[in-house]
């Protein structure tokens, strides 16, 4: 992506660095505020900025994740062989603990993990098979882009929620690639961004990245998002998802269910976009994954760049689940780099995986 202030065009938001040989990140929770560059120096350390949120997006974290067995394999370099696999493994439970919802992260992180294992724990081959992981996403997502431009028209005004731009999927997006290709086209639309409390993802870094990109845009409340249906003021809805289930069903972002329930009530159609690392192969309901539930401090504080302010009352507790489950039945269509699915036509493909 391009960074207007910076003047760069061409801008990841995570990239291993062949000089310090370690991964870096785009410290997420600064935008739109700052662009920092952070590199990170070991597993403990690539886990916890997973957990703080430094970065965040489903595909985004698979892609740390993946880079980060290529940090664990550097950390085993001189245990001897017998103790590698072990050090290895546990190295590897760190990441997948980092968090639960996204499947991204388990999927990019085992693939490496197999390549470390069949390669006899050779750097090379498992940095080779992150940066492959990496760029065949990266390259779906512009696909996506293709793909789902061909949905949007002159006049449309498009409802997103949460952040599925390049920050969330390392490059070009999944809900917003369609969004600037369509612009690129000279398509004439709007977008409404939900501001998605209660981290503020939309009004914080999709804002940013679309004006990066000069699409026209507004913040909007979440609440606000059923009544502008109810006025005509939104015809579609594109979205991303964490982990999508062979059924089709869709864990994404706390308040995507509303937004979907709304749409279906009034006619608009819902799409959700995703690369194939989204899919959950294993679970066979939402029963099967977990929900993150994270600290209710992010629910009663605010966080304006690096200051903190106490919004709810002090004594007062809060319950903060950070996604929902949006049922198969509430998805017009799902963008993916194979065309835009019915839910049908996605579990064929699936099937073929
Ligand atoms: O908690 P986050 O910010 O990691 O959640 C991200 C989302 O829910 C995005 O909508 C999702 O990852 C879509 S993927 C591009």
């Amino acid at each position: 992506m391009k960074i207007k202030s910076l003047e760069l065009e061409d801008v990841r938001s995570v990239e291993w660095n062949e000089e310090s040989n370690s991964l870096q990140l785009i410290d997420q929770r600064l935008i739109p505020f700052r662009i920092s560059f952070v590199q990170l120096s070991s597993v403990e350390e690539i886990s916890s900025a997973i957990k703080q949120m430094v970065v965040r997006g489903a595909p985004a974290i698979g892609a740390t994740a993946a880079y980060g067995v290529v940090q664990a394999i550097k950390e085993i370099e001189h245990e001897s062989y017998n103790n590698k696999k072990e050090k290895l493994e546990s190295k590897l439970e760190i990441l997948l603990k980092s968090r639960p919802t996204a499947v991204d992260l388990s999927n990019f992180a085992l693939e490496v993990y197999h390549i470390a294992l069949e390669s006899e724990f050779s750097f090379d081959d498992s940095l080779e098979r992150a940066h492959q992981l990496t760029n065949e996403m990266v390259e779906e997502c512009k696909q996506i882009g293709k793909i789902g431009s061909k949905l949007i028209q002159d006049g449309d005004t498009i409802l997103t929620h949460c952040n599925a731009g390049p920050m969330a999927t390392v490059d070009y997006g999944t809900a917003l690639a369609p969004i600037f290709e369509a612009k690129k086209q000279g398509k004439n639309f709007k977008v409404l961004v939900d501001e998605t409390r209660p981290r503020l993802q939309g009004a914080k870094i999709t804002a940013w990245e679309l004006d990066q990109e000069d699409v026209n845009h507004k913040i909007i409340p979440d609440s606000a998002a059923a009544f502008l249906m109810s006025r005509g003021q939104i015809n579609k809805v594109i979205l991303g998802a964490d982990r999508c289930l062979r059924d089709g069903t869709i864990s994404n972002k706390i308040g995507t269910l509303s937004v979907a329930i709304s749409a279906k009530h009034f006619g608009i159609p819902f799409y959700s976009t995703f690369p194939w690392s989204t899919i959950d192969m294993k679970s066979e309901s939402f029963n099967d994954f977990e929900i993150e539930y994270r600290d209710e401090k992010e629910v009663k504080y605010v966080t304006s760049f690096e200051e903190e302010m106490l919004i709810a009352n002090p004594t007062s507790s809060a319950l903060n689940p950070a996604f929902d489950i949006t049922p198969h039945e509430l998805i017009k269509g799902y963008i993916t780099s194979k065309g835009v699915l019915t839910q049908d036509q996605l579990q064929k493909e699936i099937m073929k995986k």
